[in-house]
C-alpha cells in the first residue's frame, strides 16, 4: 500500500475538487441542496440501483412527499406505490420507519453524526457517512463499492474487499485524505470518479484527472484492483434420506466420527449420483436443501423398510426429541411432517 505525504494529499484534494467543480454531476437532483431528507432518500434509492434508473423515481417521490414529515405521515401503500419498480421494497419500508423515527422520536431533529445516523433503520456505515458528510460536513469517508475500487487503485491497497475486516483498513487509509473543508463534495467526487474514469471494467485512467495519483495504473496493474476473493461455488451433492418407521418409531443413524455432522443422529443418508436411481417410495418432490460452507446438499426423503445396521437405531418420538439433532435433521423432520 502506498502512503501519501501531506503534500500529495493536499494536491490530490485540489485536483479532485477542481475537476468535480468543473465536470462533476452537479445537476443531480439530490445535489441541489444539502437537506438531510433529500440526501437520505437519494442514498437509499441508490443502494443497488443505477443513477439513471433512480432519477425519475427520486423526482416523483420528492414531488409527492417533499419533507420528512410528509413521508412519516404517508400511508405505507402510497410509499410502496412510489417505490414500485425499484425493487428491494424493504428499503422503502425502512425509509419510512427512519422518517417516523426522526419525526416522532427525535421531534424532527436529525442525528448529525455518522455514528448517530446509523440508528436510523436501513442506514448502515456507508449511508450514514454519506449523509453526515454531505448534510452536516462531518469529515468521514463514505465507503461503498465505488470508493473501495477508487482507493484500492489509487493507493494499491491489497486488502480483500470481500473480507469485512478490510473496511477498517480502507477507512484508516481514506480518512486522512478526505478534504476537511468539503467532505461531502469530496465523497461525491469519488463517486463520480468511480462512475467515469475509474469504472470496474473499462477505466480510462489515461485521461483521468487523477491519473498521476493512481499507483495501480502507473504500475500497469489497475485491473487487479480491488482485490476480491471469489466465493467458491459450493459443491452440489444429492442424497436420499431413508425413512423407516416401525411401530411408531423412526430409524436414525449416527454419523461417522469424521466429516460433516460427525457424531450427530440423522435419518440414514445415502449419496446418489442421480435421483432416478432411487429405490423405495419417494416422498418428496422437491429436495430439502442444506448448505455447508463448501457443500450444498439436496436431500430427498424416501420411505423404505431397512434392517438396522450397527450404526442405526429405532427411537420413539419422546426418545429422539431428547437427542441433540442437527439443523439438517430438523429440516428433514419438518419436511416429513408436512407430507
Ligand atoms: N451513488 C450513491 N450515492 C451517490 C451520490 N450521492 N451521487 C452519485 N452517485 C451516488
Amino acid at each position: 500500500m502506498k502512503l501519501w505525504s501531506e503534500e500529495t494529499i493536499k494536491s490530490f484534494r485540489t485536483t479532485l475538487l477542481r475537476w468535480y467543480d468543473q465536470e462533476g454531476r452537479a445537476n443531480l437532483p439530490w445535489r441541489l441542496n444539502h437537506d438531510p431528507y433529500r440526501v437520505l432518500v437519494s442514498e437509499i434509492m441508490l443502494q443497488q440501483t443505477q443513477v439513471d434508473t433512480v432519477l425519475p423515481y427520486y423526482e416523483r417521490f420528492l414531488d409527492v412527499l417533499p419533507s420528512v414529515q410528509d413521508l412519516a405521515e404517508a400511508p405505507e401503500e402510497q410509499v410502496l406505490k412510489l417505490w414500485e419498480g425499484l425493487g428491494y421494497y424493504s428499503r422503502a419500508r425502512n425509509l419510512q420507519k427512519a422518517a417516523k423515527f426522526v419525526v416522532d422520536d427525535l421531534k424532527g431533529c436529525w442525528p448529525e453524526s455518522s455514528d448517530d445516523l446509523q440508528e436510523l433503520p436501513g442506514v448502515g456505515p456507508y449511508t450514514a457517512a454519506a449523509i453526515a458528510s454531505i448534510s452536516f460536513s462531518e469529515v468521514v469517508p463514505a465507503i461503498d463499492g465505488n470508493a473501495y475500487r477508487v482507493f484500492s487503485r489509487l493507493l494499491k491497497i491489497d486488502a480483500d474487499i470481500a473480507n469485512t475486516k478490510s473496511r477498517k483498513i480502507f477507512y484508516d487509509a481514506i480518512l486522512p485524505i478526505v478534504d476537511p473543508k468539503r467532505p461531502g463534495d469530496f465523497n461525491q467526487a469519488i463517486m463520480d470518479l468511480g462512475s467515469s474514469y475509474m469504472t470496474a471494467k473499462n477505466p480510462d485512467s489515461e485521461n483521468s484527472p487523477v491519473k498521476e495519483f493512481n499507483a495501480a495504473y502507473l504500475d500497469g496493474v489497475e485491473l487487479d484492483y480491488p482485490v476480491k476473493t471469489k466465493k467458491k461455488k459450493p459443491i452440489k451433492q444429492q442424497f436420499v434420506a431413508t425413512v423407516t418407521e416401525k411401530e411408531g418409531r423412526l430409524l436414525f443413524e449416527k454419523r461417522p466420527e469424521k466429516g460433516l455432522l460427525s457424531g450427530f443422529w440423522t435419518f440414514p443418508l445415502t449419496e446418489i449420483q442421480n435421483i432416478e436411481e432411487i429405490k423405495g417410495e419417494q416422498l418428496t418432490i422437491k429436495p430439502v436443501i442444506h448448505v455447508f460452507t463448501h457443500k450444498r446438499w439436496e436431500i430427498w426423503l424416501v420411505k423404505q423398510a431397512i434392517t438396522p445396521n450397527k450404526n442405526q437405531q429405532f427411537f420413539k418420538p419422546d426418545e429422539w426429541q431428547q437427542l441433540s439433532l442437527p439443523t439438517l435433521q430438523h429440516k428433514l423432520l419438518k419436511a416429513l411432517g408436512e407430507l
